[in-house]
């Protein structure tokens, strides 16, 4: 089937569903609430809804445990829920894309427990060792969430693989039946009339032949091993071939440690066997690799990672735009400022809307939610960060321990979705599962919704701009003052028309510079978050440029 790439024209609204709305009172988010809110997402003048994982679970990692890929979680209205949403969706023209995890499962999925037992065909379907002769354990490879990354199953007498938390065992890709499995499980939720997968750290799958060592610290001295595996794009092509063809569909894959140059592998429009790539770079001018390692914002950096992806894919494959998920700490904590949070939320929707590639709003993005800051680490729920609090910076006090944790934990961008000032932002009309941010009373789409200059409704006039924009469509991308650390300028320009969109990073007023060969008096000035723009720009202001040729 001929590849129409629709999702070129989209945005695309992630729903994290345990905290966006709660429909039936039980204190948890769920699809009930999702319906609610379809007409508020398509107001945004998104087109696209990913769900992040809804499947039944035991939660251990909020739903990236999949204990039955078959099914919805009773907890979020089970299937007859969901197949109201997706007609929901699909009758108001839009798309419903969802989260395929299959680096790994949960310990509770069946496969795991028949697999524990060596009962036939599932022996192989995990990757299980038995411990050195040494009593060593089968390599030094870390997890990514609960120190290392093999745990000794009593019941099987061997250690299993888990490169995230001990209830994710890690899936043997190698193993054609669980290839074939893979495939059942997408083709069961595309022949429902499902659009797409948003691919779990889908570049794991493959791990290195015989399982070597790792560097001591990998993410420091190079690739893990079981990232870009010697059969990724084997399998992948595979799935590609068997599958994703025969459906008018889309894949986009979230690929940790990843550059363009190796992006293009799986997503060169020719060449690749998936539409687009979630990549960290993006997420990185504030870090070291994780929100774990946070260093201090620096806007070359994240121009450099905005424009490396954009030149360097140009023509060849397509951008996925994001500031923020729910992996990362909010943005305007991030790379913006609180004190000026409407303005920088602001500057930072005209940074990403404008680029060419296709855009995906976080919930809660598009009203300027900030980190959560509890007062005690005991509140945090997320596997990661609990791990982490309790094993890391151990000689530091409690409070420096715990600001740390503001800062990178995933649980700050968590909470419930802040609907309005009533009690628990109008999440929830139970006890929320989840401490709610207490700015609601401040920050919510009910007070946003009334007023016109609004974050909120900044987002809905910048997309609908976006819409609108041929160059912003097919348009050559260009940066100036790549060095100027207060300022991202950059420009799109196609047949008819050129826009430059100015950023200013500054909590101060800065002169604005506008390169050569863009004639400001004969522009129109599309786009502004401040009302009365003048000969400098105040702080954080943003201004989009159009010229028509
Ligand atoms: C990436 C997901 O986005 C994250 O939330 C999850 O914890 C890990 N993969 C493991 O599935």
């Amino acid at each position: 089937m001929e590849r129409k790439r629709w999702y070129k024209d989209m945005v695309f609204y992630q729903i994290w569903p345990r905290s966006f709305k709660d429909g039936n009172g039980d204190g948890m988010g769920d699809l009930w609430g999702v319906l609610e809110k379809l007409d508020y997402i398509k107001s945004l003048g998104c087109d696209g809804i990913w769900f992040s994982p809804i499947y039944p679970s035991p939660g251990a990692d909020c739903g990236y445990d999949i204990a039955d890929y078959m099914d919805i979680a009773p907890e979020f209205g089970g299937m007859e829920a969901f197949k109201k949403v997706l007609d929901g969706v699909h009758e108001r023209g839009m798309k419903l894309v969802m989260d395929l995890v299959v680096n790994h499962t949960s310990d509770e999925h069946e496969w795991f427990q028949k697999s524990r037992k060596r009962i036939e065909p599932y022996t192989d379907y995990y990757i299980w060792r038995p411990a050195k002769p040494n009593g060593k354990l089968p390599n030094n490879w870390d997890s990514n969430f609960e120190g290392k990354a093999w745990t000794f199953d009593e019941e099987r007498g061997e250690y299993y693989l888990h490169l995230f938390a001990v209830k994710q065992p890690d899936l043997n890709m190698d193993n054609p039946l669980v290839r074939e499995e893979v495939k059942k499980i997408l083709r069961f939720w595309l022949d429902m009339g499902v659009d797409g997968f948003r691919e779990d750290v889908i570049t794991y799958i493959s791990k290195a032949e015989g399982l070597p060592d790792d560097h001591l610290f990998p993410i420091y001295k190079g690739m893990p091993k079981y990232n870009h595996g010697p059969h990724i794009h084997e399998y992948l092509a595979e799935f590609k071939r068997d599958v994703f063809d025969h459906y008018d569909c889309f894949t986009l894959a979230e690929a940790p440690l990843v550059w363009p140059k190796q992006a293009l592998k799986y997503i060169d429009e020719e060449k690749g066997q998936l539409d687009m790539m979630i990549q960290f770079q993006c997420q990185c001018a504030d870090c070291l690799f994780t929100d774990y390692i946070p260093m201090k914002f620096s806007l070359v950096r994240m121009k450099k990672a905005f424009s490396d992806w954009q030149y360097k894919l140009s023509g060849r494959a397509w951008n996925m735009l994001y500031l923020e998920n729910h992996d990362h700490p909010r943005i305007i904590s991030r790379y913006g400022s609180e004190k000026f949070r409407e303005e920088s939320g602001k500057t930072l929707a005209v940074s990403y809307l404008f680029q060419q590639g296709t855009p995906f709003l976080y919930q809660g993005q598009e009203i300027g939610m900030l980190n959560w800051k509890p007062e005690d680490a005991e509140m945090y729920e997320d596997v990661q960060t609990r791990y982490n609090y309790a094993h890391s910076n151990l000689n530091k006090s409690k409070e420096e321990r715990l600001h740390k944790m503001w800062r990178s934990s995933r649980d700050s961008a968590r909470t419930p979705m802040q609907w309005d000032s009533t009690e628990n932002a109008g999440f929830t009309t139970g006890k929320p599962w989840f401490y709610v941010n207490p700015n609601y009373t401040e920050i919510n789409v009910a007070a946003q919704e009334e007023n016109p200059d609004s974050l909120l409704n900044f987002y809905r006039k910048a997309i609908k701009l976006r819409k609108s924009l041929e160059s912003v469509r097919f348009g050559n991308y260009k940066e100036y003052y790549r060095l100027n650390s207060k300022l991202y300028v950059y420009s799109r320009e196609s047949e008819n028309e050129k826009i430059l969109a100015v950023c200013s990073f500054s909590e101060k007023e800065e002169k604005i510079k506008i390169p050569s060969g863009f004639d400001i008096a004969k522009a129109e000035l599309i786009l502004c978050n401040y009302s009365e723009p003048g000969e400098k720009l105040l702080p954080y202001e943003s201004r989009v440029y159009l010229w028509k040729k």
